[in-house]
């Protein structure tokens, strides 16, 4: 990997300034306006594909946002490495609380970043982690020295529940036929501390609406006896965690993996400072369920989340009014043997019951996912450990994390192929808020770092051949 390593370097500038200009599209998939922008987007990386070297690249449309698929087929014999990533971004409002325009990257130093960090959304979430698998590949193959069969497949639906890409694999199964689908759409622990991410959270997400009085009514006239639909969400999402924040609805824990006192003793042997977590986010004091450590409840527990509650008059000044209705989006992260469909039929039935006769409630599902978890003891693990170990100089720790990928447990499903999840962003990053950035140090590490996983898999597969 030598003279891919020195065209890394020969090539730095270039590479930041493609992600810039990749950066300036504002692809938001959950956003019809941005559909336009979204296929521009499709069309840079399939051009940055076969600019970087892949002898077939194509773009597929489908009900959604089209998915990029490129490859290049060495010999049939090698290993081949399929990469995942995602060229869509999260909507970026709040837009006035972001220093800088969200689709106008610019560089600035950080306490945490003193290299600098690209500030832009999409710049840790994916693009610029998808990104670098493209320019690695693009320096592995001008210097001749791509190892084995490589594949891509980069969709733009990851932020709205890649509600398109679970047909698009059943009906591709040949196509991408892989030995390992690797991904870097996680972070580290910190960039002295590197990481591999050994889980993902699942997803249950609903929608709920109350319904009281036909119209909004004077709340001087008759507050006091109609049921407020606003008091009463708010009573009946108080009312699913206890005093412990234990979710309360029936049924919700049933299946959830107990992890063994051994598992969870080296869980929390990673580095984590409450201290500095409370600090970084300008809380007094953290909140979660009781009996379990931040770490523990950031990835083998399961949540419950109000996203956004809304309704009543909410303009300036006062109103006096008793809304007719009121709305609340929820997320349930779940962890493995929970299923999405289960949860979600679990909390249907336990919100509808919970209803006081006054209101009607209404309980709409959105996109759901199964969690994952990825074994340590395989050739596929050992290959990023290694690649890692390399350029880290520190072998990293095996960690899960909290959010979600809900495609990597159907490439198991689907594929039958184990995911390797080697990301390189930090937690503190702000992913889907205000502000996003991407230190320069984890987009060229994480360059640095690719060409080895590719080399040291090969390897490993072959000398098990
Ligand atoms: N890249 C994230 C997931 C992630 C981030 C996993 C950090 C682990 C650490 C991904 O783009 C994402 O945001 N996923 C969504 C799920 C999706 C269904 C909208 C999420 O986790 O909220
Ligand atoms: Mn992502
Ligand atoms: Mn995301």
């Amino acid at each position: 990997m030598q003279n891919t390593q020195q065209y890394i370097l020969d090539n730095k500038d270039k590479f930041l300034a493609e992600l810039m200009d990749l950066l300036k599209i504002p692809s938001v998939s959950a956003d019809p306006a941005y559909a336009g922008d979204v296929a521009k987007t499709a069309e840079f990386v399939k051009a940055s594909l076969e600019s970087a070297g892949c002898d077939l690249v194509e773009i597929h449309e489908t009900a959604g946002h089209p998915i990029v698929y490129a490859e290049k087929m060495k010999d049939p014999s090698l290993p081949t490495v399929l990469v995942y990533g995602h060229y869509d971004v999260q909507p970026a409002d709040p837009v006035e609380l972001w220093d800088s325009p969200p689709f106008e990257p610019v560089i600035k130093k950080t306490d945490i970043h003193p290299d600098g960090a690209i500030f832009a959304r999409g710049s840790c979430d994916d693009k610029g982690q998808m990104y670098m698998h493209v320019k690695a590949f693009e320096a592995m193959n001008a210097s001749g020295e791509v190892p084995c069969n490589v594949k891509f497949m980069i969709e733009g639906e990851e932020e709205v529940g890649s509600v398109n890409l679970g047909k698009f694999c059943k009906d591709n199964v040949e196509k991408l036929a892989c030995d390992v689908v690797l991904i870097s759409d996680t972070s580290v622990i910190a960039n002295d501390t590197p990481s591999v991410t050994v889980g993902l959270r699942g997803l249950s997400y609903v929608e709920v609406e109350v319904t009281g009085p036909n119209k909004d009514l004077h709340s001087g006239v008759y507050g006091g006896a109609v049921g407020n639909p606003v008091n009463i969400l708010c009573d009946m999402i108080a009312s699913l965690k206890d005093e412990n924040n234990h979710i309360s609805i029936p049924g919700f824990y049933d299946n959830v993996e107990v992890v063994s006192a051994e598992d969870r003793e080296e869980m929390n042997k990673a580095p984590f400072s409450l201290e500095d977590y409370k600090k970084s986010l300008k809380i007094d004091a953290v909140d979660g369920e009781k009996g379990y450590t931040v770490l523990e409840q950031t990835s083998i527990r399961p949540t419950l989340d109000v996203n956004g509650i809304w309704g009543g008059y909410i303009g300036e000044g006062a109103k006096t009014v008793l809304p007719s209705q009121a709305f609340a989006k929820i997320s349930m992260r779940l962890v493995p043997n929970q299923t999405p469909d289960e949860i979600t039929e679990l909390f249907k039935s336990h919100f509808e019951s919970i209803a006081p006769v006054s209101v009607k409630v209404k309980v709409t599902p959105h996109h759901g996912g199964h969690a994952a978890v990825t074994p340590t003891n395989t050739d596929e693990y050992k290959a990023a450990s290694m690649a890692m170990e390399k350029t880290y100089g520190k072998k990293p720790i095996p960690q899960r994390g909290g959010g979600s990928i809900p495609i990597v447990s159907l490439f198991e499903k689907v594929l039958g192929t184990k995911t390797v999840l080697m990301g390189f962003g930090l937690n503190s990053d702000d992913i889907h808020s205000p502000n996003e950035h991407y230190g320069l140090f984890n987009f060229y590490k994480g360059i640095e770092t690719i060409p080895y996983y590719f080399q040291y898999y090969t390897e490993l597969k072959q000398k098990q051949s």
